[in-house]
């Protein structure tokens, strides 16, 4: 044997080892084999859809990051629905799935994105998209973070009212301040490991539900006006039409109000303040009409709860906190 071959040999040698090894190790990757997926990380969509129930049947997805196609193969498995993979690299085709060859944070992919999202948008938007990795964990870590607020803003656009939102992160010094971002977005925001994914790993899932689409948000002071009272007592009011729950009001009151917590369709505050009338500013500078991000499906939450409204003006029982957030 000459010397090329010798170092050809023990190359070749180092990596038999280390697939035997892998094999013998990694019972997610002999799983995938076995069972025809494209990736061991399709494990890892089943466990979050056992563990959060983030796909329905008829779901409309897109999947950021993609390639090769394990979680696409899952996420058409489980919804049935039209399904839309997206990757810098290329997808090998999956019946019944579109693919699109791209960078998340590019403008125009994400025009891509929003064509096949249409005017109703999507239920659910996925992202397992990873950098490449270097070895630097703070570098990594910002790199992972920049893709996963790639595919939040996508999500943000392309989300219908309560869609959810899925993304894999990196975790470092930056994971608070994107966690809180999406929790202010989202009505139920957790942070999940799948088993399958490996002990060594550093990443983690952000599972999010139930979009908020809502004018308003946790925290944010209003003056407003009661105008009704509720099935349980609480006075009603409207700020931009949405309506909130205030405890211990009465119907003529003027009140500063703080925001403590909102749902899809309503939300609950509390009165801090109690004003003679109503001033310049009723909102206080919050930003309500200008909101960086318009959901494309806008329209489609409006006529879905314009008859919700009526309904809920002549005759409003107001669900219990407890029961919306029971999950
Ligand atoms: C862990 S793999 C995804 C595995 C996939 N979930 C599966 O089950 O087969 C991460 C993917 O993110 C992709 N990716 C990384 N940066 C990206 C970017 N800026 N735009 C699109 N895809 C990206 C990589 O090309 C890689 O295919």
């Amino acid at each position: 044997m000459n010397l090329s071959n010798f170092i050809y040999y023990v190359i070749e040698d180092g990596r038999d080892e280390r697939d035997m090894a892998r094999n013998q190790k990694d019972y997610y990757y002999d799983l995938a084999q076995k069972e025809g997926y494209r990736s061991r990380a399709s494990y890892k969509l089943k466990q979050i859809q056992q563990q959060a129930n983030i796909i329905n049947r008829g779901d409309t997805i897109v999947d950021l990051g993609a390639a090769p196609g394990g979680w696409l193969q899952v996420a058409k498995e489980l919804s049935g629905g039209r399904v839309l993979g997206v990757d810098l690299q290329k997808i090998e085709e999956i019946p019944g799935v579109t693919t699109y060859r791209g960078d998340i944070t590019a403008d125009s992919t994400i025009e891509k994105i929003l064509e096949f999202a249409g005017k109703g948008g999507v239920d659910v938007v996925l992202c397992d998209a990873a950098p490449n990795l270097t070895g630097n964990w703070a570098l990594d870590h910002a790199r992972g973070i920049e893709l996963n607020r790639a595919a939040f803003e996508c999500a943000k656009k392309i989300l219908k009212p309560k869609g959810t939102f899925v993304v894999k992160v990196f975790q470092g010094d930056m994971f608070k301040e994107f966690f809180d971002d999406v929790k202010n977005e989202f009505v139920h925001v957790k942070a999940y490991t799948p088993q399958a994914s490996r002990s060594t790993s550093a990443e983690i899932y952000v599972i999010a539900k139930k979009f908020l689409t809502a004018p308003i948000r946790k925290g944010q002071h209003y003056a407003v006006e009661i105008k009704e009272l509720g099935a349980s007592g609480d006075g009603i009011a409207y700020v931009d039409d949405f309506v909130l729950f205030v405890k211990e009001t009465n119907v003529g009151d003027f009140v500063k109000i703080k925001i403590k917590d909102v749902k899809p369709n309503f939300g609950f505050a509390e009165a801090v303040e109690t004003l003679t009338e109503l001033p310049a500013d009723p909102k206080y500078g919050n930003p309500v009409q200008q909101r960086t991000q318009t959901p494309l499906s806008a329209d489609f939450e409006r006529e879905e709860r314009m008859p919700l409204r009526n309904t809920s003006r002549d005759n409003y029982r107001p669900p219990k906190q407890d029961e919306e957030d029971g999950e």
